[in-house]
Order: structure tokens, then C-alpha cells, then sequence
């Protein structure tokens, strides 16, 4: 969750570190702060400070640290409050070892006592603070540097990426990871590390992707990885394809409404390659009708927003399918003692990769003999790496937290699995495929269709932003898109909101209905429409104003809705994804109108790389 960053070679660190910082920002913003070797006072000097990467900017311009070499963090909390002391970089006692951490060391309060013992003073909260002290311990009981580092990765427990300064070896950083996402930028007489490659793309497109227990040592000109055994290993470089441009704002206020806008494009990019008049492609999956007719269990696990794209993924798997389908919370899935065995198909969901949960349900599967699928993001992540099947959900670097344009992407790839399996056991006949085909490529027209509409939602924000509690309802799909819709007004503007499938407010939530209630109706699934405006006349009956999203055409909605949103007509199986683009707009908008900041809210980061 927080953002690490490294430079080594012939520049200015500072503002190489800054910028990376700022790309990473993303990741965690409660502090940060940089530790740069300075070679003629010969020691690491330290900037940090609670607040966004622009406080510390602002300190340093006030006292500006030089030097050819650095490391730099940004925080999100996990042990100890946002503060000047609890923000990375960490010093050893003696201000010779420098680390910066993204993850969390579990055993660190029996270390810190037994360093304690040993004599070490301990500034910060942190968890990172035992690394630093423990790295100094075995280095000053005689070892070399990289061998204490090494003692110290058997000592630790848990998640980490490490960046590592030593005042005795200024011509080096040392990096390592377990579980935390970590890179080595490959530059001409320089170097970097990162936890994410946007960090870095301003300086090299080409980057070593660090396994786990790997340590990789840094010069200007040399990087050499080190397997945990201490041998040396020949790593294949990564090059990053996509454009700059991907990770930058280009003219929108916020990346979150840059990425909203960039959905028409995502869908097409999702499709163009997979929808063939023969069926689906996906990529180079080999996951035909011998493979499927093994299976006879589906889990479709993830987190959060990606949790419900599985959701999706379900309702309509088991519907065109016919086979049953468990979603859960990747959170959840371990304590559940899974049935897994090798016939069963594990889909996992993750726009990062990255996220702890998901990989750590991911690996018990594995481990239980599963097929493991992952719909993954980000390239070159872990769970894209671990995951014995990956589907690339293209739709390029998505840097506002609340995740939109990845959620359309993870939907279309639940769009086209259903159709795969559908057709490989066939459960859809080719004309049914075509049929569904020829709306699917509507899609990217219809998605754009629905943006050119935006003003409706700012309008309705002013209406609603008074609003104390919203409850989203729908029943079927739609109970799914408004699980989708709720999240995200949660996660950006800060209002009290809830999923509720329609039919169960009745049975109890209805008491919370009085006239500041906003209700959301989603009402795209045509079948279930009388039922759910049943229920949507219950609440307008206790005083709440309800705003429809209905599909074009239906007018009996317009009776009983304060307002409506509709949006462009579709085959039933793809109304999620319509649905949910009003509601993004609808939360961008409530947010922005209540003031917060949409793309960094409170309490939140980007990648969940801690249980
Ligand atoms: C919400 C959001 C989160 C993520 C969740 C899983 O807008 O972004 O709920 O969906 O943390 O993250 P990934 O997809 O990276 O595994």
C-alpha cells in the first residue's frame, strides 16, 4: 500500500525520488519522505514529514538535501499514526542504515524487544523501525553488509519491499521483497527501484520484475539479483509498453473522471481481439472442452470492487452455464476451509495483482491442486505471474482509487468466460454467441453515449447532496451493479451508503427510510421490473426521494421515480456494465460537491498489499 522509490547514479536524487513519489502517490499519502547519501559530509541525510508528497516538497525546499543516491516512501499507515516521526525512511540508531518499507513485518514487537534489550532506541511506532535496527545488529556484530541483510530476511515475518541504505557503502542500494511489489529500473549509468512501474517511466521502459526473497544490489551501473540462497540470477528484462501519457492526468481535474472517460475504449480494447464470428479467444488460454468438462466447481474470488465484476461473473455463469458458481471475499475464502481439490477452476480478480488477500487465496488453491485464472491488470504483477492462466484486463494504469474503468474492463472479461465455457459445453448455441457478439460491439458506442449525458448527474448531485443515507437496490444483476454503486460513494464522498437487494429492505433495513433518504433504483433487468418498483414505491411511501437507472424506453418507471437515467437499450447480460457508469459519474460528482479528494480519499490506497 505504501510507495517505495530508489535512485542511484549521476543526477540529483531529489528530484528524481519526488517525482517517482508523486506517480506513487497513489499508494498511500498520509507522509513521506526521502533519505539521500551526501557525499562530502559522507552520511545520509533525512526529509520526512506527515502529509502529502507536496509538504515534503515544501521542507525540502526549505532545507534541501543533496546527493547522487536515495531512497523515498509514501505512507500509508499501518502501525502508528500518520506523523513526522512514523514516516519512512527509518534510521538505525546511529543514522548508518536507512530503510524504507512497504508491507508489514508480523513478528516485529518480539524483535523490538529483543533489540530493546540489546540497547536500541526505538523513535517510531513502526514496524520498519525493527528492520533498520536489526540490519545494524548483524552488521556491526561483523558481517558484511548484503550477509546481514540476508540474516535479517530469516529473522522477519511477513510482507515487505525493502529499499536499504548503508553510510559505509554509498555506491549502493539494496532492495528486496516478499508479498509487496517491488521493480528494478534498468537506466544508462543509473538506477532505480519501485514499487510500481509509473514511478520510473519517465527514466526507463525497462525493468527487472523482483521475485520474492530476492535481493537485488544496485550501482549506477550494475544490478545484480540474488536468489535467497545468495546465488546469482539471470533475470529477463521487462519491457513497459504503455505510453507516458497512460499514468498522467492529460487536461481532466482528476484521474478518476480521465479514467471514467477512457471506458469506451477499454471495452473495445477488450473485445477487439477476443470476439471472433468462431467464438471467444482468450488470449493463449488453453481452456477448451476437455479442460472444462474436468471442472466440476468454480470459485470466483477477489476484493472490493473486483469482487463484484466476479459477481457479475457468477450471476451469469450459473445462469447461461448452468453450473454453480461460489464468489467470495478473498478476505473471507481461507477461513471457510474451501473445498478444492484439482477439478476445481479458481478465477481471481485483481487490477493490481497485487492485493494480499487475493494472492494469499490464490496460493492455498494452487496448493490444493486448483486451476488458478486470474483477470489481472496490472502486467507482471504477482498474481499475473503466479496465476497459471492470466487474462490482461487492458485497460492501462488506473491511478485513482476508486477503481472504474478496471471494474468495465473485469465485467467484459466476465462477458466473454461466459460465453467461452457457454460455447465449449455447449450451453450456447453459435447463433445465441453472434447474437450476443453483435451488442457486445455496441458496447463502446453505448458506454460513450451514456458520458456525453454527464451533466445529468452533476444536476443530480446538487439535488442530492444532502442526502444522510443512500440505499442502492435492485434485485438480480442489478442487486450486483448496486453493491458497485454504493462502494464507490462510499469510498469518495464520505455518505453513508448501502447495497440492499430490493426485496429484503422489508425485512428489515425499511426502518431506516425517512425523507433525507436518497434512494438508488436500478432497474435494468426487465423481468424483475414490477417487482422492484414494489419496492421502490415502499420506500417513496416513507418519505425517500428515489432516482432511477432504467434501460431507454421505459416510461411505467417515470410514475414512481423522482428522476430517472437511462441508459442505452442491450441484451440483458450486458446491462451491468451500462448501469454502472451513471453510478461512477453520480459518486465523482457527490464527491467533488461535498469537497473531498476524489482521486486520494481519505483512509484509503490504491493496491491493499497487507492482510
Ligand atoms: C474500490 C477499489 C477496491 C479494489 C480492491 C481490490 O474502488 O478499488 O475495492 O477493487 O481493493 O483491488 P485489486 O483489484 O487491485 O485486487
Amino acid at each position: 500500500m505504501c510507495g517505495v522509490v530508489g535512485y542511484i547514479g549521476k543526477n540529483d536524487a531529489v528530484p528524481i525520488l519526488i517525482n517517482g513519489l508523486s506517480k506513487l502517490e497513489y499508494r498511500g499519502y498520509d507522509s513521506a519522505g526521502v533519505a539521500v547519501f551526501d557525499e562530502e559530509q559522507k552520511k545520509i541525510n533525512l526529509c520526512k514529514t506527515k502529509g502529502r508528497i507536496q509538504n515534503l516538497q515544501d521542507k525540502l525546499y526549505m532545507s534541501p538535501l543533496k546527493g547522487k543516491v536515495g531512497i523515498g516512501h509514501t505512507r500509508w499507515a499501518t502501525h502508528g499514526v500518520p506523523s513526522d516521526r512514523n514516516a519512512h525512511p527509518h534510521f538505525s540508531d546511529d543514522s548508518k542504515i536507512a530503510v524504507v518499507h512497504n508491507g508489514i513485518i508480523e513478528n516485529y514487537m518480539s524483535l523490538k524487544e529483543e533489540l530493546e534489550e540489546k540497547g536500541y532506541n526505538f523513535i517510531s511506532e513502526t514496524d520498519t523501525e525493527t528492520v533498520a535496527h536489526l540490519i545494524d545488529y548483524y552488521y556491526k556484530s561483523g558481517m558484511d553488509i548484503l550477509d546481514a541483510v540476508f540474516k535479517v530476511l530469516e529473522r522477519i515475518e511477513g510482507s515487505y519491499a525493502l529499499g536499504i541504505l548503508c553510510r559505509d557503502f554509498p555506491d549502493r542500494i539494496i532492495a528486496t521483497r516478499k508479498d509487496s511489489p517491488l521493480v528494478v529500473g534498468i537506466g544508462k549509468n543509473e538506477n532505480f527501484i519501485a514499487s510500481d512501474m509509473p514511478a520510473i517511466l519517465n527514466y526507463t521502459r525497462d525493468v527487472y520484475l523482483i521475485d520474492d526473497n530476492e535481493v537485488a544490489v544496485l550501482t549506477a551501473d550494475s544490478i545484480k539479483i540474488l536468489n535467497s540462497d545468495k546465488d546469482e540470477v539471470e533475470k529477463k528484462i521487462f519491457k513497459v509498453d504503455w505510453d507516458i501519457e497512460a499514468a498522467e492526468k492529460s487536461g481532466y481535474d482528476h484521474f478518476m473522471l480521465k479514467e471514467i472517460h477512457e471506458q469506451p475504449k477499454v471495452v473495445r480494447d477488450n473485445l477487439n481481439s477476443r470476439l471472433t464470428d468462431e467464438g471467444v479467444v482468450l488470449d493463449n488460454i488453453c481452456l477448451g472442452k476437455a479442460e472444462l468438462e474436468k471442472i466440476n466447481r468454480i470459485y470466483i474470488v477477489a476484493c472490493g470492487t473486483a469482487y463484484y465484476a466476479g459477481l457479475v461473473g457468477k450471476y451469469l455463469i450459473e445462469r447461461v452455464v448452468r453450473i454453480p458458481v461460489n464468489s467470495e471475499f478473498a478476505s473471507e475464502f481461507r477461513y471457510k476451509e474451501p473445498l478444492i481439490d484439482d477439478k476445481t477452476l479458481m478465477i481471481v480478480v485483481s487490477q493490481s495483482g497485487e492485493t494480499a488477500d487475493t494472492i494469499a487465496a490464490m496460493r492455498l488453491a494452487k496448493e490444493k491442486g486448483a486451476r488458478t485464472f486470474g483477470i489481472v491488470n496490472a502486467v507482471g504483477s504477482s498474481i499475473a505471474r503466479e496465476a497459471d492462466d492470466v487474462l490482461y484486463t487492458l485497460a492501462g494504469p488506473e491511478i485513482a482509487v476508486a477503481s472504474t474503468k478496471a471494474f468495465t474492463a473485469q465485467v467484459v472479461s466476465m462477458y466473454l468466460i461466459t460465453c467461452h465455457i457457454a460455447l465449449e459445453l455447449g450451453k450456447m448455441t453459435k447463433d445465441e454467441f453472434l447474437k450476443i457478439k453483435e451488442h457486445m460491439e455496441l458496447l463502446p458506442s453505448l458506454v460513450n453515449s451514456i458520458l456525453t449525458k454527464e451533466p445529468a448527474l452533476k444536476r443530480f448531485m446538487h439535488k442530492y447532496i444532502g442526502s444522510k443515507n443512500v440505499f442502492y437496490i435492485g434485485r438480480g444483476l442489478d442487486y450486483v451493479v448496486s453493491m458497485e454503486g454504493s462502494l464507490k460513494l462510499k469510498e469518495i464522498a464520505y455518505l453513508h451508503s448501502e447495497p440492499y437487494a430490493a426485496g429484503e429492505l422489508k425485512h428489515g433495513p425499511i426502518a431506516l427510510i425517512e425523507e433525507s433518504t436518497l434512494v438508488i433504483g436500478i432497474v435494468t433487468q426487465e423481468e424483475l421490473f414490477d417487482k422492484t418498483v414494489s419496492n421502490i414505491r415502499e420506500c417513496k411511501a416513507r418519505g425517500a426521494k428515489v432516482l432511477a437507472i432504467a434501460m431507454e424506453g421505459n416510461t411505467e418507471i417515470l410514475k414512481y421515480a423522482d428522476d430517472v437515467f437511462y441508459i442505452p437499450r442491450t441484451y440483458w447480460m450486458l446491462t451491468p456494465l451500462l448501469a454502472n457508469i451513471p453510478q461512477q459519474l453520480f459518486a465523482y460528482y457527490m464527491a467533488l460537491g461535498l469537497g473531498n479528494d476524489v482521486d486520494k480519499p481519505r483512509n484509503l490506497a490504491k493496491s491493499v498489499t497487507v492482510e
